[in-house]
């Protein structure tokens, strides 16, 4: 009986080390990740629509997943919620409100104006949302969601099917009212001994202008889509 419960003990213990090591092994330093294995993190969708993965999803089945899922959080049709000011009321809310307009000099927040290109929602809600929860959706509930509030947003029709083929066709009204943020970068040098206080003149010395234009040539990469209807 002793030699026998040894002969199990042994034949556990092995075979955890074994698994241990495999799991282990997987993702040593150095070694090649499989590209199934990559899969799972190489989730970024760009403006054009590329990345996008299979699926499709439609207004109805968004609005039960969203009055399931979001709506503690971001209020009756996405028009409240977290974003809430005491002194402004709903700002930054996810839905316009009525006669809120989506284009001019200082629109309201919503994603109707500060969303440049429709795949990046989908993005946004794939990788981010529900805030307790993220990357729990599968493709298929994130296209449903998204057409939810694209069409909450008076974007697109209550009765379009959102997937791969068409999202990055839908134009952001927006889409032009975004300026190129090109202010200079600055760079301080830390100051070790000696160093001056707030008000003399020499305090803001080690602060330098980084001439480089980073920003600039950033702001010239203009993805080139075709927006249907155009
Ligand atoms: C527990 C609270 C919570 C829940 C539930 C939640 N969100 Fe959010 N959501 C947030 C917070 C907080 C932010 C702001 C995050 C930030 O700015 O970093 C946010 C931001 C967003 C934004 C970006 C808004 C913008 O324009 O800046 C979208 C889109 C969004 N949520 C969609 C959803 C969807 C869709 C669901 C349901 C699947 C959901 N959220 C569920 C808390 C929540």
């Amino acid at each position: 009986m002793y030699v026998f419960k040894r002969i199990v003990t042994m034949t556990l213990m092995c075979s955890f080390s074994l698994w241990a090591s495999q799991s282990v092994g997987k993702y040593q330093l150095a070694e090649k990740i499989s590209d199934e294995a990559l899969q799972s993190w190489n989730i970024s969708v760009f403006p054009d629509g590329k990345n996008l993965p299979e699926g499709k999803g439609d207004y109805h089945s968004g609005k039960k997943l969203y009055e399931n899922l979001c709506v503690a959080c971001h209020g009756e049709n996405g028009k409240g919620g977290i974003k809430l000011d005491p002194y402004r009321g709903a700002i930054d809310t996810l839905v316009k409100r009525k006669g809120d307009k989506l284009t001019g000099e200082k629109p309201k927040k919503s994603i109707g104006t500060y969303w440049q290109y429709a795949p990046l929602l989908f993005d946004y809600i794939r990788r981010a949302m529900p805030y307790q929860a993220p990357k729990s959706l599968s493709n298929d509930e994130v296209y449903a969601l998204t057409a939810y509030l694209l069409a909450e947003n008076g974007i697109i029709s209550k009765k379009t099917v959102i997937s791969k083929e068409n999202l990055a066709k839908v134009k952001m009204p927006n889409v032009n009212g975004f300026i190129c943020d090109n202010r200079v970068d600055t760079k301080s040098v830390p100051c070790m001994k000696n160093c001056p206080l707030p008000d003399e003149k020499s305090f803001n010395e080690g602060v330098l202008a980084d001439e480089t234009d980073h920003l600039k040539s950033d702001c010239l990469v203009q993805p080139n889509i075709k927006f249907s209807g155009e």
